[in-house]
Parts: C-alpha cells; sequence; structure tokens
C-alpha cells in the first residue's frame, strides 16, 4: 500500500540528491503525471527547474488556456507554441505508429532547443508503469519513454513505479486541484491518434469540437468519475447523412467511453442511453462535417483504448 507522504517525503530527497545544484526541465502536459513530477521536483529544487509547456497543435479544446492559467504564477514556466512545426513534421503521414514517431522526435528538437537554452543537465519524465510495462511488451511505443537520440540530459522519473491511481492520490497529497487530478489521461501525441489517417488542421479541429461535446456532456451528467476515459475518434470513413432536406457525404465519429484501472485492461461500462443519445444529437447538429456518429462496445483486450 502506498503512503503518500512517506512518497512525497523520500521523492523529494531522492530528488534533491539526484539534481543537487543543477538545473533540470520538464515538459509539462497539464496531465496529472508530469503535473505531479513538476510539483514534486519544485518541492526539492525550487525554480532550478524549468516547466517546458509545448502546444504541438494535437491538444485539445481550451487546453492550452487552462494549463498556462493553472501553472504560470505556479512554476518557473514557459510556453511554446511549436503546432506548425509538428503538423508540418506530420503531413501526409497515415500510419499512428509513424506519427507516433515523428512526434517523439519533433518533441526532442522542441526539448534540446529550450534544454540548451535554460543549460539544463536533466530531464524530468511522468512516466509511470504501465507506459515501460506496454512498451517492453512491445505492444506500442510510448514517445515519453524513449530514451532521447543524442540528449546529454539524464532522466529523472520520480512516479515510474507507480500506476495512475496511485498518482492521483500523491497529487491530492500535494494539494493539486481536483479537476487536474481527476483529469482523464490524454496520450502524448494528443488527437493525432484520435484523427485516423492524414491529419489536417479542418480535422484535428472537427475532433476537437466532437471531444469538446462528448467532455462537456460527460462532466455535466456527472459520469466522468466512473470513466478512465471518454472522447471522439474522428475516422476518415465518410458516410451518407441527410441535412434539412439535401444529401451529405460527412465523417463518421465514434464515442470511446471505458471504464479501468490503470488502462492494462479496460471495459465499456452501460452508459445512460440518454446521455449517448444527447452527444450524438449535438455532434450531428454542432459539428457540421460530421454525419453519422456510433459507439464504440469493445473491451480491452481484444481492442485498445485508442483506436490507433
Ligand atoms: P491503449 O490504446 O494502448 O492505451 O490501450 C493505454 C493508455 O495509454 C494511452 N496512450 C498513450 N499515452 N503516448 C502516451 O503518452 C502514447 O503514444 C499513447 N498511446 C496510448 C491511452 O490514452 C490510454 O490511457
Amino acid at each position: 500500500m502506498l503512503n503518500p507522504l512517506e512518497f512525497i517525503k523520500e521523492s523529494i530527497e531522492k530528488i534533491k540528491n539526484q539534481i543537487g545544484d543543477e538545473k533540470a526541465i520538464i515538459a509539462l502536459s497539464g496531465g496529472v503525471d508530469s503535473s505531479v513530477c513538476s510539483v514534486l521536483v519544485k518541492k526539492a529544487i525550487g525554480d532550478n527547474l524549468v516547466a517546458v509547456f509545448v502546444n504541438h497543435g494535437l491538444l485539445r479544446e481550451g487546453e492550452v488556456e487552462e494549463v498556462c492559467n493553472t501553472f504560470e504564477d505556479r512554476l518557473n514556466f514557459i510556453y511554446v507554441d511549436a503546432s506548425d512545426e509538428f503538423l508540418g513534421a506530420l503531413s501526409g503521414i497515415e500510419d499512428p505508429e509513424e506519427k507516433r514517431k515523428i512526434i517523439g522526435k519533433v518533441f526532442i528538437d522542441v526539448f534540446e532547443r529550450e534544454a540548451a537554452k535554460i543549460q539544463a543537465k536533466f530531464l524530468v519524465q511522468g512516466t509511470i508503469a504501465p507506459d515501460w510495462i506496454e512498451t517492453e511488451g512491445k505492444i506500442k511505443s510510448h514517445h515519453n519513454l524513449a530514451l532521447p537520440g543524442g540528449m546529454v540530459l539524464e532522466l529523472v522519473e520520480p512516479v515510474r513505479e507507480l500506476y495512475k491511481d496511485e498518482v492521483r492520490e500523491i497529487g491530492l497529497e500535494l494539494n493539486l486541484p481536483e479537476s487536474l487530478v481527476y483529469r482523464q489521461p490524454f496520450p502524448g501525441p494528443g488527437l493525432a491518434v484520435r484523427v485516423i489517417g492524414k491529419l489536417s488542421k479542418e480535422k484535428l479541429e472537427i475532433c476537437r469540437k466532437a471531444d469538446a461535446i462528448v467532455r462537456q456532456e460527460i462532466i455535466k451528467n456527472k459520469i466522468d468519475k466512473e470513466l478512465w476515459q471518454y472522447f471522439a475518434v474522428l475516422t476518415d470513413t465518410k458516410v451518407t447523412g441527410v441535412k434539412g432536406d439535401q444529401r451529405d457525404f460527412g465523417y463518421l465519429v465514434v464515442l470511446r467511453m471505458v471504464a479501468s484501472v490503470d488502462a492494462m485492461t479496460a471495459h465499456v461500462p452501460e452508459l445512460p442511453w440518454s446521455v449517448i443519445r444527447d452527444i450524438s444529437k449535438r455532434i450531428t447538429s454542432e459539428v457540421s462535417e460530421v454525419t453519422h456518429v456510433s459507439l464504440s462496445i469493445s473491451d480491452k483486450p481484444p481492442s485498445t483504448i485508442e483506436f490507433a
């Protein structure tokens, strides 16, 4: 059993010993893992930790503002808008693992630039147990595990042995806001793995709008805490619809809502039908490019949580 107070005390000591008086850098995504790591390391080394928030153009609606507002005053914080660089590198790429690799590589490029400016010697990462267990099992490559090519930064991974529920306990103990502690996990490659096929600004925006509706309805109906993740996937399938008295040919969006403890397995719980219907109605009426919404009912295994 994890004792949060003891864990925090011991980690601060370990971090102090590892980093000393050097500077460290962390990629802060606003998710619970990197937020907990940022606050832990800040407690250990103060402003020698620089938290860099990279906008890769694959974030959800409202996310940039939310992360900046939460951390600007709490941490030694830098915001980098690298969205054009990422979207340029991803242009024409369909394969999800290829997308992950490119995103990982561009991330490192952006990071090396920031680390060089700061003269950081250490890289803090919010790696948690399932990240490296799955990578070692070669199921998927998680870019936040990749050892940066040629990078001379030493890794600091304060929550490497923990599972998500344990990281959340630590977050509460560190007085992080509940909305952040219970925020659903969002993959490093972001919407790149939720827009199936080639990416474009237009498709990302469609996915973003549909996803915002899913989040709003799930939170409004107070079922967010029952779910591990809830999101919209924009498929590259086009289906016929009818809008007004006009035939339309638009996108198929899939709703993916799963319950899980640690993402190693997941199941699709029974959800109120009225909520699913309202989400579907809102998406097809508010997102003009979408003609059809369907619901994923596959557990993990055999499916993975993400579609790509
Ligand atoms: P899957 O789709 O493998 O996802 O069942 C398990 C958990 O991991 C997240 N995920 C990722 N996280 N980089 C990440 O940082 C990735 O490439 C990645 N792929 C999946 C997913 O959202 C779920 O919580």
